[in-house]
């Protein structure tokens, strides 16, 4: 492995998502970085997800829909609320959804696509960072929820993988959070009868 994907794959973080700034990728740029987040192993080649963006005005419009949702179900909402779900897919550059369309086939898992899944959600954020870019990756309350699943294009079947916010990040490099222990989650396997 090249030294210096060996460094970014030691080293890169989630950058807070007020820290990402534009601008977004140009066209190219994303036709790029989508090609390299759906280059994953993919059991029956079934690509069991597909990528939503969510930019420029359209982003902003959802985030009125979405905050308009929010207030229905929970009344008034404070003011700090209100921006959030206000600027929820438009307080970035660039989201993507990465959607999950696992489902029931009769030889490819449903858990082996779930997998896959996740698999295109981290290449995604690492064809991000390739491409000079930071990323993000969340879901929130957006991602569980029927009536902002509508809101955002994503069917009743489907479940969302991420909402992947992607920008530029000039800042210093964000402190570390605290990753397990390898004597933690590594074990030698044992034979039977050992
Ligand atoms: C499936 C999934 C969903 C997540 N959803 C959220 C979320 O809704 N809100 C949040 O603050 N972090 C969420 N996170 C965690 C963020 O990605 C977090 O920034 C990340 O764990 C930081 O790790 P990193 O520095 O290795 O990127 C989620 C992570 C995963 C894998």
């Amino acid at each position: 492995m090249s030294e210096t994907i060996a460094r970014y794959l030691a080293t890169r973080r989630s950058v807070a998502i007020p820290a990402l700034e534009g601008p977004a990728p140009d066209d190219e740029t994303l036709r790029q970085m989508l090609t390299t987040a759906a280059r994953v192993p993919d059991h029956g080649k079934l690509a069991p997800w597909r990528f939503i963006l969510y930019r420029g005005e359209t982003a902003a419009r959802l985030g009125t829909a979405l905050r308009e949702l929010a207030e229905r179900r929970e009344g008034p909402l404070g003011e700090v609320r209100r921006d959030l779900e206000e600027k929820r897919f438009s307080r970035s550059p660039l989201v993507v959804g990465v959607v999950s369309r696992a489902g029931p086939h009769v030889k490819i898992p449903e858990w082996e696509q779930v997998l896959s899944a996740g698999a295109a959600t981290m290449n995604l954020v690492h064809a991000a960072h390739a491409h000079g870019f930071a990323a993000n990756w969340v879901t929130e309350w957006v991602a569980y929820d029927e009536e902002a699943k509508a809101i955002l294009g994503i069917a009743p079947e489907e479940k969302v993988a991420g909402f992947v916010h992607i920008g530029r990040y000039l800042g210093e490099p964000p402190a570390d959070r605290v990753r397990p222990e390898l004597s933690d989650i590594v074990s030698e396997a044992v034979a039977p009868g050992a």
